[in-house]
């Protein structure tokens, strides 16, 4: 049986004709076969397709390991600073590792908040209550060294360790880690005078794409999961993947990338709703709009990546996935094995009714809820994907990671956009640069013009 199953068991009518099929695969076979060959667009960022398998063997890997072994052993709290790819992989894999609860459930290993993803000075003000008094190690992780958010929490955070460490160089700086680009920037720069210890976003990864490099490894490891066989899995799913299939069932991630594609293009649906039934992987639904969103939100393409959690979300959203607009198809996740085994436990006096639930576990409970949703989910015309997976652990997670990229990677292709770059978002960030006054001819001439056209400064 395979780690990772595709189902379409809860479709209503929304299953493709054999001609649409032989039409979509054939489309999807293309675009698999141009990012194995590199003859699609951003070829240049496709490092993390093999590397898997490669780090496994690579001498940064064990850096990484060793690394984490001492931060273990010395640090209360791990402050991990990135934003976007440089942050949701890993608390997406460490919530999904062990729970949403890992900062309070944790038995030997540090604390680990994230920081550097917010502008929000009561998020920082708070974060600096929780960490008083506590030995505070950080990993700073930015390819560009450039990044907003990030170098405004590091120097923050920085100067809060130098007053802790009263300005003591040494104290200060083993406790400092770099992840960042090789070649260039700030951040590197900045390492190399102060002796802070690097590690590597490699140059042909896009952050989103980077969570199985240094970037999420360190952190994940910080918290005591087994980054090895996370590897493991994704190695294990690089092969399973590789080959483009010659016809529908034979490779679930092409054949995922074909079916939304059917959705978005067939049946007209513009929202894809990631589901998942447990707590832990709502980081998960977090990284996974990152990688959609910013791969395929282009050229006035792509589906709208959005995620819930079921049940909790059937009780605010449920109404809107039944009756609103009929622009949704779900993508859910389930998990075969359970991971604990809690029972309703019958009572005499059955008060409240529930002895027909006796003896039935939470995991049983909740399975049933989710076939019943996906049945009456289908029904309202909101068709759903099943993505099954083994268990919740760090092999099954690593396999998951590399199914959704690559995925992603083929569904840009078949979109006909570049899945690996994100002009986009310079947008925002250049008025921003402008309003805060940031020196340069560039920003001068943006700034000038905001406060001609909308009287902004
Ligand atoms: O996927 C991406 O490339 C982005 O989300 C980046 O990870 C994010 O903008 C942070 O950039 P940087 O790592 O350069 O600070």
């Amino acid at each position: 049986m395979e780690p990772l199953e595709l189902s379409l068991q809860y479709t209503g009518a929304a299953t493709p004709a054999n001609h649409e099929l032989q039409q979509l695969t054939t489309l999807a076979q293309t675009a698999h076969q141009a990012l194995e060959d590199g003859t699609g667009r951003g070829a240049g960022m496709r490092g993390w397709l093999r590397f898997p398998s490669q780090y496994l063997q690579h001498e940064e890997f064990a850096r990484v390991q060793t690394t984490a072994e001492h931060i273990k052993q010395n640090a209360d709290v791990l402050l991990v600073i990135g934003i976007g790819g440089s942050y949701l992989g890993a608390r997406a894999v460490i919530e999904a590792c062990t729970s949403r609860y890992y900062n309070e459930t944790r038995k030997g290993t540090p604390a680990i908040y994230f920081t550097g993803c917010t502008l929000s000075e009561a998020d920082f003000a708070d974060l600096e209550q929780l960490i008083a008094g506590r030995d505070f190690y950080i990993n700073v992780i930015s390819k560009s060294g450039q990044t907003l958010e990030c170098a405004v929490a590091f120097r923050h955070f920085r100067r809060l360790l130098s007053e802790k460490w009263q300005g003591n160089a040494e104290e200060i700086n083993k406790r400092i880690y770099v992840t960042t680009d090789a070649r260039k920037g700030t951040l590197l720069e900045e390492s190399k005078r102060q002796g802070w210890p690097t590690f590597v976003v490699p140059t042909d990864m896009g952050g989103r794409y980077s969570v199985l490099s240094a970037v999420g490894l360190l952190p994940i490891a910080c918290a005591g999961i087994d980054v090895e066989q996370l590897l493991q899995g994704a190695a294990a799913a690089q092969v399973a993947y590789e080959s483009p299939a010659n016809a529908y069932g034979k490779n679930a991630c092409q054949d995922y990338a074909t079916i939304r594609y059917f959705y978005h293009k067939n049946k007209r649906k513009s929202v894809e709703l990631f589901a998942s039934y447990e707590p832990g992987m709502v980081m998960f639904g977090e990284w996974f709009k990152q990688l959609y969103g910013e791969s395929e939100g282009k050229q006035g393409r792509g589906l709208f990546p959005a995620s819930v959690n079921f049940t909790t979300d059937l009780h605010s959203l449920g109404q809107y996935i039944q009756q609103g607009r009929r622009i949704l198809f779900e993508t859910v996740l389930v998990f075969n094995q359970p991971h604990n085994t809690i029972a309703v436990q019958a009572e005499e006096n059955d008060g409240d009714g529930l002895n027909y639930l006796a003896d039935k576990t939470l995991f049983e409970i909740n399975r049933k809820a989710f076939q019943a949703t996906a049945l009456a989910h289908a029904k309202g015309n909101c068709p759903n994907l099943v993505i099954s997976l083994e268990k919740r652990d760090a092999y099954h997670i690593g396999w998951l990671i590399y199914f959704f990229e690559k995925a992603c990677a083929i569904s840009g292709y078949m979109l006909g956009v570049n899945p690996f770059d994100q002009d986009g978002v310079e947008s925002y960030k250049k008025f921003m640069f402008a309003l805060l006054g940031k020196p340069g001819r560039e920003h001068d001439k943006v700034r000038a013009k905001l406060k001609k056209d909308y009287g902004v400064e």
